[in-house]
């Protein structure tokens, strides 16, 4: 809002329980920002919404995104994530049909399209897809849509592959913000299986960053892909948080640890991501911007001063908000 103040900004949100319109009270009096609350499973309201307000350009990142999640139920990650993108799709093909020049639709994904990696290497832009969980495989499909939008419709397209995020506004069903939330009740820290699995950690903001990047500058058909160059144990990132947490909360070094417990695996549980930005780095000039010790005390701190919107989330009281806020509209 504030970079592009010649932009008008439409942010369409169905608000399910990750939702949350607190996290965006810092832009919701701003001139250039409409909130819609609106449902991309429903093709009627995207063909309407599209044709009342002339987009130029979507920038697609509305899913389900929990791996635990699509492993209970997988019918909802079809539902937003494979015919959610369709619809969206189709509502650009009908209106910017014979007005295509100007316009693009970004899609951002995840790295898990790609599968999951031995000991070394890592995921590059020509790594065939090979999801393995519901949500890596409602994720591919709604890549390949997109894909596949493109060269059969000619809808300008981009697409973005990330690595795991970390920062503030998290919803903490997410192993960092989930960890902190525990390590400060005291409640047991379940770290799955062994706690072997890796993950490649990058910044939410430097993932904004890029998806600024990639949307102004990227080259249309084309795919690009996030890392942070960043990879961690699950079990090692989990005792360096519970280190940190201890100095910051005052506790005895060593207090925290005591709260990890093992717990049965994820089933089908990738066992490692990493991800080769070298394509992004050189083509577009992006790379992450700050070193992970100092992103994640920052993210620590965000969280142990943000305790009312942890206990909002966690309480469920956040979900209110719509009611109290947009009650007349
Ligand atoms: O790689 C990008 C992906 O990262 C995104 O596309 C997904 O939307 C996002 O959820 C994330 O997927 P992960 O499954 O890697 O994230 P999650 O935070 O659920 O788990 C990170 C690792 O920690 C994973 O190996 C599972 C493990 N874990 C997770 C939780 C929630 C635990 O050991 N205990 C837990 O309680």
């Amino acid at each position: 809002m504030n970079s592009y103040p010649e932009y008008q900004i439409y942010n369409l949100d169905k608000l399910t329980y990750a939702g949350n319109l607190e996290n965006l009270k810092d832009v919701e009096s701003k001139p250039n920002y409409h909130f819609i609350k609106g449902d991309i499973t429903d093709k009627d309201e995207m063909q309407n919404i599209f044709k009342s307000h002339f987009f130029d350009a979507v920038i697609h990142l509305a899913a389900e995104s929990h791996v635990d999640r699509s492993i209970s139920g997988p019918d909802e990650f079809v539902l937003t994530n494979v015919v959610g993108t369709v619809n969206l799709l189709n509502a650009a093909r009908t209106h910017w049909a014979g007005k295509m020049e100007g316009k693009l639709f970004y899609h951002v994904s995840t790295d898990e399209v790609y599968g999951s990696l031995g000991p070394k290497g890592a995921f590059t832009e020509f790594t065939a897809y090979d999801p393995r969980s519901p949500y890596s495989a409602s994720k591919a499909s709604s890549d390949h849509f997109v894909r596949a939008f493109h060269h059969t419709y000619g809808i300008p397209v981009v697409l973005s592959n990330c690595s795991n995020n970390y920062g503030s506004y998290q919803f903490p069903e997410k192993l960092i913000p989930l960890m902190i939330h525990n390590i400060k009740y005291e409640k047991p820290l379940p770290v799955y299986g062994k706690g072997l699995n890796v993950r490649d950690w990058l910044w939410v903001e430097d993932h904004a960053r890029a998806i600024d990047t990639i949307f102004h500058k990227g080259k249309q058909g084309e795919t690009y892909n996030i890392g942070g160059n960043n990879e961690w144990t699950n079990i090692d990132l989990v005792r360096r948080l519970c280190g940190i947490m201890d100095t910051k909360l005052g506790r005895e070094a060593g207090t925290s640890e005591k709260l990890i417990t093992y717990v049965q695996d994820r089933a089908g549980h990738d066992m490692r991501y990493a991800i080769d930005a070298s394509k992004i780095k050189a083509e577009l000039g992006w790379e992450p911007s700050i070193e992970f010790d100092k992103g994640f005390e920052t993210t620590i701190d965000w969280y142990l001063e943000h305790s009312d919107w942890l206990n909002h989330v966690t309480s469920g009281a956040y979900l209110n908000y719509y009611s109290e806020q947009y009650a007349d509209r």
